[in-house]
């Protein structure tokens, strides 16, 4: 949750993939209005529906929801839930909405058994589809932009995830990690960081080995709706997430 993007959809969709590559069953959820994940996973947020937006407006409606229909096969190997623009409507329409935290698992309690894995894609304001993400999930897993890494608040979800856990929202959320991404290539500055979030926020945190390192091909990937894995599938980025997807299925590996 850093001004100018700190890479939840870059990893989202190459965790994804990753994952896809290695024979698991994924989701990919946008729960972003912005619709980013759908445009890299190669999909038009502007034209596609129905979405997660419909799901979620029938629920806010008073009615059901249910997001099967909105389910695509992504050329990527993973299965997505689109969004779309209107989605920051539903958000507002949410504060008056009974169990308006609880929404977005009930949906997709519906089609968990389908998946390994359902990664969701969130926005970068705290707001109530964060929440409902927070609330639906079993793990966070924190991207964070490694030269801010030091910034007050940097690690502000931190303290939303204890908040989600005590009102008894979601009990049994745990932090997956924290991801350093767009880090620069001198190894030495890298590991002063993982020292000082060692110290700053206590042990109990993992914090993958792999770092994400900073290079154009992301952006280019995203350019071309493709995931990196998929993009240049030999390039340094793309193996840094497969490296991260191994990590994530064996922790210490
Ligand atoms: N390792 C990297 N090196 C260079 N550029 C990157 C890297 N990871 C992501 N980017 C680029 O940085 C920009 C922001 O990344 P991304 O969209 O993944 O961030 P985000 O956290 O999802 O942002 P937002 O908060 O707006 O949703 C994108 O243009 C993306 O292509
Ligand atoms: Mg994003």
């Amino acid at each position: 949750m850093q001004k100018g993007g700190v890479g939840k959809t870059t990893t989202t969709v190459n965790l994804a993939a990753a994952l896809a590559e290695m024979g698991r069953r994924v989701l990919a959820v946008d729960l972003d209005p912005q619709g980013n994940l759908t445009q890299h996973a190669g999909l038009d947020p502007d034209t596609i529906t129905p979405t997660l937006y419909d799901a979620l407006k029938a629920e806010v409606d008073g009615g059901t929801g249910d997001v099967r229909a909105a389910i695509v096969a992504t050329r990527e190997g993973f299965d997505l839930l689109p969004s779309q623009p209107e989605l920051s409507l539903v958000e507002v329409a949410l504060i008056n909405t009974l169990s308006r935290e609880r929404i977005l698992a009930g949906l997709l309690d519906s089609v968990a058994a389908n998946y390994d894995f359902i990664l969701i894609d969130c926005n970068p304001s705290l707001g109530l589809l964060v929440i409902n993400a927070l609330t639906a999930a079993d793990s966070v897993l924190i991207p964070i932009q490694t030269e801010y890494l030091a910034a007050r608040g940097a690690l502000m979800i931190l303290s939303t995830i204890e908040t989600i856990r005590r009102k008894r929202l979601n009990p049994r959320l745990t932090i997956e990690g924290i991801l350093l991404t767009m880090a620069d290539t001198r190894a030495s500055l890298t590991r002063d960081i993982q020292q000082a979030v060692e110290q700053q926020y206590g042990g109990g945190i993992r914090i993958f080995s792999t770092v994400i390192r900073r290079s154009v091909r992301f952006a280019e990937s995203a350019a071309a709706g493709r995931s990196l894995i998929a993009y240049d599938p030999r390039s340094a980025g793309a193996n840094a997430y497969r490296a991260v997807a191994k990590e994530f299925l064996i922790p210490n590996s």
